[in-house]
Order: C-alpha cells, then structure tokens, then sequence
C-alpha cells in the first residue's frame, strides 16, 4: 500500500507507533479466536452490495475545491450497506455504509473510500486509549474502561439502535480527511424519498429485507447528499481527539444516487466479501487525518490480508468496468 507522510495538521504522540501494533495484533487475535477470521474483523455482515453514481455539485465552496471535488464530475461507486458484530438484524448496533469510487484519476489505487456509520462522534479519543478499551474489552470487562471514561460510554450507546432500513439513516465517516491543506469531516445526508415506511427491524434479516422491498420488488431509487464539515483550527475543531464534537454547518459537495437494481445477483455477495475498503484508498488530497485513522491503516491491511488468504481471493482494487458481473439495474417504478 502507498506510504504517507503526516499531514501538517496532525501532531503525532510518542509511542503511538507502538500502540497501533497492538491494536493490530489484539484484532487479528480476537478474529482468530472468536470470530469467522475469512470474514472482516469489524462489521462483517453484509447487507448489500449496491452500484451508485457519485456526482460532484457545480456549486462546491472554492476552499473545498481539491481532489476529487477540484471539478463537476461523475464516478461510479460501490456501496457495501453492513451490521456489526451481532448477528441480528433486530439486536441494538451500528450500522456501516461505505462508499468505494472508481477509475479515480490521481489516486494511488484508483479509487477512493469513504467508510461511514449511523453515529455522528466516535467513542475512543486515540489509539492509546484504543488499546485501554480493546484490552478490557478482550478480557471480556468493558465496563473496566468506561468506569473511567464516562464520557466514551455515553458516546457509545448512540451506537446500540435498531433500525427499520439503511436507506433512511444519516452516515458520518466521524474522522477527518486532508482537503488539500485544509480539512474536514464527511457525511451522507438520505432524502426524505429514502423513507421505507417499515417498522424497526424484528426479524434476524429484517434489514436486508427491506433493502430487496426497496430496490428489488417496488423498484425505487435512494438518494443522498454528501456533505462536508470544514475544519477552522486545533481548538474548535481538534484532529487528534477523535471523540470531539465539531461545531462548523456541514456544506454539500456531491449527490449519491442509487437506481433500482437486483443486488441479490447470483456472485454479488461473494464479490463484495472480498472488496476492501478502508478510508487510506484515497487521492493524495484526501489522505485521513488523526491517530485512529493513523491506526485503521495497519489494522484495515492486516485483517484484509487475512481475510483474502483464507478465502484464496486477490488483494486488488476493482474499476467500473466490472459492474457488469453485478445484478441488472431495474426500470424505475412508475410514480
Ligand atoms: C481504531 C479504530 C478502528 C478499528 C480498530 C477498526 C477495525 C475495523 C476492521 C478490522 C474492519 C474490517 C476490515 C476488513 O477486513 O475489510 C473494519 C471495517 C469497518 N469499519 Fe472500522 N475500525 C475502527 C474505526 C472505525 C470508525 C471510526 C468507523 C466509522 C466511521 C468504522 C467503520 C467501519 C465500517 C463501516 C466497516 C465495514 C467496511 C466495509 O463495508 O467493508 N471503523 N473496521
């Protein structure tokens, strides 16, 4: 994977290097131990693989126009729709959407990610503190952590909800991205449109259900603004403390539309276990920003090389010209 430099925005703490090792080293070993180690270490039920069409507004404010954003311009993308590490669609938990761009000029591996939950503010403030939790966590005793991070355990319960549908939920990738030498924090705003009507989930795939009602049998489209939240200073908008609350309006840069399709293809969901995704598949512009992004780097590579050696699959990037295995795009229903 390409090496990067830090940032002039970050401010990199003595010892983290060593932290991170250890972050990785406890994912790969709770994989191994207490998990399907051929599936991703963190939210590996897939809900949907979708196709989308990333589309860059005209009107993107001038102090954000880098990268991918430099232009009006349109990608193709891949949107994996995932749960975490509980089986039920009905249990309380997070819910993931991330976002793969492809054929992305300037970037390394051609594509861009954005990874996003349903969750506004991370939990853990840096990898030091990733570690704390994690080792807790391991020893099966969490409540260990949070009897001294108050404030983390208030953050993490907005991650136990049960929901009726994806497509309804707003996303925040929750840590900074370069935006060129500036920064910001990203989000997926759902128009109302993307309403499925449905009660929360009360059945074990109640949410990939309602992703077939939605796409599949009335044959709707979703659709989303992606917006930004800029960064101003260290003070009002800190890079290094993941858990803090930026107060900037978000700004929109881009539209995510997703046409109705049959996902349920037969080799859809075998092509989507072995994508990866990770927010360090960037344009140079873009490279993530903060010590837990610092962190994603290794323990994202680490548990998709394992993860692509027990399941004998290549480690590559995909481009759009393999849309085509995908499941056909449907007619729209009629309003
Ligand atoms: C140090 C902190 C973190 C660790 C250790 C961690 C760990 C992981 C791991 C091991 C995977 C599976 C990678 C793969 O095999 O493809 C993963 C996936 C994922 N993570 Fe994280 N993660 C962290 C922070 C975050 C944050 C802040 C977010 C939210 C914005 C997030 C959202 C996700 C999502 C949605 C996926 C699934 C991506 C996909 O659909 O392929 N993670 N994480």
């Amino acid at each position: 994977m390409t090496e990067f430099k830090p940032h002039p925005l970050e401010i990199v703490p003595a010892g983290e290097a060593a932290d991170i090792e250890r972050v990785t080293e406890m994912q790969i070993a709770i994989m191994k131990q207490h998990q399907d180690p051929s599936k991703r270490g963190q939210h590996p039920k897939q809900q949907a693989l979708l196709r989308g069409v990333f589309e860059v507004s005209e009107n993107v404010p001038e102090t954000m126009r880098v990268g991918i954003f430099s232009k009006p311009q349109k990608f193709d993308a891949l949107v994996r729709m995932s749960t975490g590490l509980l089986p039920k669609d009905s249990d309380p938990q997070a819910h993931g959407c991330a976002i793969k761009l492809l054929d992305v000029p300037g970037s390394p591996t051609g594509t861009q990610d954005f990874i996003m939950l349903d969750g506004s503010t991370f939990f853990i403030r840096d990898v030091a503190d990733y570690v704390s939790f994690f080792t807790a966590t391991s020893n099966g005793c969490p409540a260990e952590f949070f009897a001294s991070h108050r404030r983390e355990f208030g953050l993490s319960s907005a991650f136990n909800v049960v929901v009726a549908s994806h497509l309804d939920r707003q996303y925040w990738a929750e840590l900074p991205i370069a935006m060129g030498e500036g920064a910001g924090r990203l989000t997926l705003i759902p128009d109302v449109s993307n309403t499925s009507g449905r009660m929360a989930a009360s059945t074990p795939d109640g949410l990939k259900d309602a992703l077939v009602d939605f796409f599949v049998t009335q044959r709707r489209e979703a659709t989303y603004t992606f917006g930004v939240q800029p960064y101003i200073d260290e003070r009002n908008t800190p890079i290094e403390d993941a858990t803090s609350v930026w107060g900037t309006p978000f700004e929109a840069l881009a539209t995510l539309t997703i046409e109705p399709q049959d996902f349920t293809a037969p080799g859809q969901y075998e092509f989507c276990e072995n994508l990866s995704y990770t927010p360090w598949h960037c344009h140079p512009d873009h490279q993530p920003l903060g010590g837990i992004q610092r962190c994603r780097k290794r323990v994202y590579e680490e548990s998709q090389k394992l993860r692509h050696s027990l399941n004998k699959a290549e480690d590559r990037e995909p481009t759009s010209d393999e849309l085509a295995c995908l499941g056909p795009v449907l007619d729209k229903a009629a309003a």
